[in-house]
């Protein structure tokens, strides 16, 4: 007997030919039980069976190779795509390896880490049967009031873009079809992060030029490096709420782009449509406009089933938007080739890879990479050897959720009293995470003894353990204090409206200030937070963020010298939440400069970041100082380490358009290049920037490089005492 494969079963040909061919056999039913994607979790055999569903997410555990066979049955057979928020390492999955967040990660400036990290995550979400990781963030983290900074590359549109695509080039590997790829998302898309307020979810009141000249580049860079899917925002933009803006999701991303992949919403964006945003009367509403507007899966709206059935039935909406849709969704199953081989987990292979000590190495230099020196007086740090005995106190020295940071472990599903309960009783499997604590404990050895006492409470003003921290400290050598903040005050509905240390650690610095013994503060938070008393008080600050399953590891190495620092603020420290926004590229032109109380400048800058060494800047060259638009114009400068430490430090370049034809902002980032550096040694660091990336967005909303005087300034950060200049001109 001979069997003839249908088109769509035949591997050999593309994936657009057998989506074509595939979608032609599918009933309407069919088709919009594709575009819908549901939480696994509830009633999935009915969805399979009934509803003929595409995607689920958040399933976890053996169910998606039970799911997948349940779909396997059904009359065609299409296999399900299974999506996880798998942001900073497959952190809902126990064992699974935890990176730091992706606000702490950017701090390293690594695109060579970031894909490393990313290709891990890929690997570890494959081998427990998932496709499809909703990372990553693209938003620019500007209002830093805003509750999802953590997860967001900071502020400078040029450094998300960059580091953004260093994470799709490691998720989706050379190509999507090789055995250890997964689909990236772009998210979200676009101008989420602006909210009025830091308010998640809000309005976003920027205007085409803005979007076209800070918010949509880092997107353009994600598609350019090959994202397979990007999520639209639930913010409104102008008024349009994302999901609902046709403009932006068809015109701009799909005709403008280019774009061939698929586009789904975030949460329940449609029922927001109704609900909240109050743009649609109903859900039959919602669902037109989601679907014109140009979403092709959606996710979290149960109700879309139905009601895009009734709407093409009705003659409402034409059936060519669901083909299309379901199109785009099929290729990229074929693409993933989830038709040829369903991927099931191979789970002598998982136990083997996910968290092993190789995975664990990378959470470690990645974490090492990602923490940035703030202050050290009088090198205070490292650690000097005649030290005995550390007194180590904070809330955040022994806290396993505070450390791992939002999106991880059991950050999403707990309360705020079970988050707080998991610090003292964690039911999950938290062996393989090295709180400070324990890191500390373990590099110190038999050598120094390190004394422990948490002090005080993050979120109540009770201080009576505090007396007990002086006294460790009074005993001790050093006090490092470990304070910032934890995911109850970070996260989705979670924005604050000051950034001040919450309970009494503030109190409890004080009191160990007193002392008069050296202080050494180590920060664990996700976002900057308003400290100029630390800055004023402590001898030294060390920025861990949320440092991921090694952080206590890595903190303790940077302690004691075995690394040296060189992380760089990806995001500015406003003094005060009064004074935000205080991001580094702001237009030029406030009168008076400052606000009456407070100076413009922010408490620490963007790219700002300390070492054991200091590193020194000189003979800049430029490869012309006529330039045209073709040309790439090469800055080179010499670094010299006049330090004693082999280091590495973040080069980084600014422009300036110094006269244009609309107010441009001081300067922008444009490039940078990690140099490491032996004692004594001194390196030319050469960086090329196309001269066409120096474009602006003009008044008919053109992208171009108008020709005129530019400044070119290099250093090791954004603040002008830390920049040497040049100037070019483009022709
Ligand atoms: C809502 C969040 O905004 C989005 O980032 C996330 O991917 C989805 N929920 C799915 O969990």
């Amino acid at each position: 007997m001979v069997f003839i494969l249908k088109i769509y079963e035949d591997p050999t040909l593309t994936s657009g030919q057998r989506a074509k061919d595939l979608l032609s056999r599918m009933t309407l039913e069919e088709k919009i039980g594709q575009m819908c994607q549901v939480d696994g979790r509830f009633d999935p055999e009915m969805w399979i069976s009934e509803r003929h569903i595409g995607s689920f997410l958040h399933v976890t555990g053996d169910e998606p190779i039970r799911l997948q066979k349940l779909a396997s049955q059904t009359r065609l057979g299409i296999p399900l795509l299974f999506g996880i928020d798998a942001i900073h390492g497959h952190a809902f999955q126990s064992g699974a390896t935890v990176f730091p967040s992706q606000l702490a990660m950017a701090s390293g400036w690594s695109p060579e880490l970031l894909e490393k990290a990313a290709g891990i995550t890929a690997k570890e979400v494959i081998l427990t049967g998932l496709h499809w990781t909703f990372s990553p963030v693209l938003c620019i983290g500007r209002d830093t009031r805003w509750g999802r900074i953590d997860e967001t590359f900071g502020e400078d549109p040029y450094l998300v873009g960059m580091l953004a695509s260093a994470m799709i080039r490691g998720y989706q590997g050379r190509s999507l079809g090789d055995p250890y790829s997964i689909i990236a998302c772009a998210k979200h898309f676009a101008a989420y992060g602006e909210t009025l307020g830091g308010r998640d979810s809000a309005e976003a009141e920027v205007s085409v030029r803005k979007l076209r000249s800070i918010f949509l580049p880092p997107f353009k860079a994600a598609l350019d490096s090959g994202c397979a899917t990007f999520m639209a925002g639930y913010n409104t933009i102008d008024g349009v709420p994302c999901s609902a803006n046709e403009w932006l999701l068809r015109k701009v991303l799909k005709e403008e782009w280019g774009f061939t992949g698929l586009v789904v919403t975030d949460w329940n964006n449609v029922g927001w449509l109704h609900e909240t945003q109050k743009i649609a009367p109903n859900m039959e509403k919602a669902c037109e406009i989601a679907v014109l507007a140009g979403n092709d899966m959606i996710m979290s709206t149960p109700e879309f089933y139905d009601t895009a059935l009734q709407l093409v039935n009705n003659r409402i909406v034409k059936e060519e938007y669901i083909d299309e849709a379901c199109r785009r969704i099929l290729e990229l199953k074929f693409r993933l080739g989830l038709f040829d081989d369903k991927r099931f987990p191979d789970t002598t292979k998982a136990r083997e890879i996910i968290g092993c000590d190789r995975h664990r190495e990378a959470a470690r230099s990645i974490a090492l990479e990602s923490m940035v020196l703030l202050k050290n007086n009088n090198n205070t740090l490292p650690l000097q050897v005649n030290i005995k005995k550390i007194a180590l106190i904070g809330p955040n020295c022994d806290d396993v959720q505070a450390q791992l940071g939002d999106w991880s472990f059991g950050a999403r599903d707990l309360s705020r009293a079970e988050i707080q309960m998991l610090s003292y009783h964690p039911h999950y499997d938290t062996g393989p995470i090295v709180t400070v604590l324990q890191g500390l404990r373990k590099r110190a050895g038999n050598t120094v003894e390190v004394l422990y006492e948490k002090g005080c409470d993050m979120h109540t003003l009770d201080s009576s353990h505090i007396r007990q921290a002086v006294e460790i400290a009074m005993e001790s050598d050093v006090i490092i204090a470990v304070v910032g903040d934890d995911i109850t005050l970070n996260g989705e509905t979670r924005d604050r409206s000051a950034l001040d240390l919450t309970g009494g650690q503030q109190l409890l610095l004080e009191a160990l200030k007193e002392t008069r013994k050296p202080l050494v503060v180590v920060l664990i938070n996700g976002k900057p937070l308003t400290i100029p008393w630390i800055k004023e008080n402590a001898d030294a600050i060390l920025e861990a963020w949320n440092p991921g399953m090694e952080g206590g590891n890595a903190v303790a190495a940077i302690l004691f010298g075995d690394h040296n620092p060189c992380g760089k603020l990806a995001i500015s420290f406003p003094r005060h939440a009064g004074q935000l926004p205080v991001y580094y590229n702001q237009l030029p032109g406030w009168h008076g400069g400052s606000y009456v109380e407070m100076t413009s400048e922010p408490l620490f800058a963007f790219g700002y970041g300390l070492s054991y060494n200091c590193y020194k800047y000189s003979n800049m060259e430029l490869s012309s100082h006529r330039v045209t638009t073709d040309d790439t114009l090469v800055v080179s400068v010499e670094v010299h380490n006049s330090g004693e430490y082999e280091g590495t430090e973040i080069v980084q370049l600014y422009i300036n358009d110094i006269y244009s034809s609309v107010t441009t902002p001081i300067k922008e980032l444009k490039g940078f290049s990690r140099v490491t550096l032996k004692p004594g040694e001194r390196k030319t660091v050469e960086i090329a920037v196309p001269v066409s990336t120096l474009s602006l967005v003009d008044r008919n909303k053109r992208t171009i490089v108008e020709p005129g005087e530019f400044e070119v300034m290099v250093g090791g950060s954004s603040r002008n005492e830390d920049l040497i200049k040049a100037t070019f001109e483009v022709i």
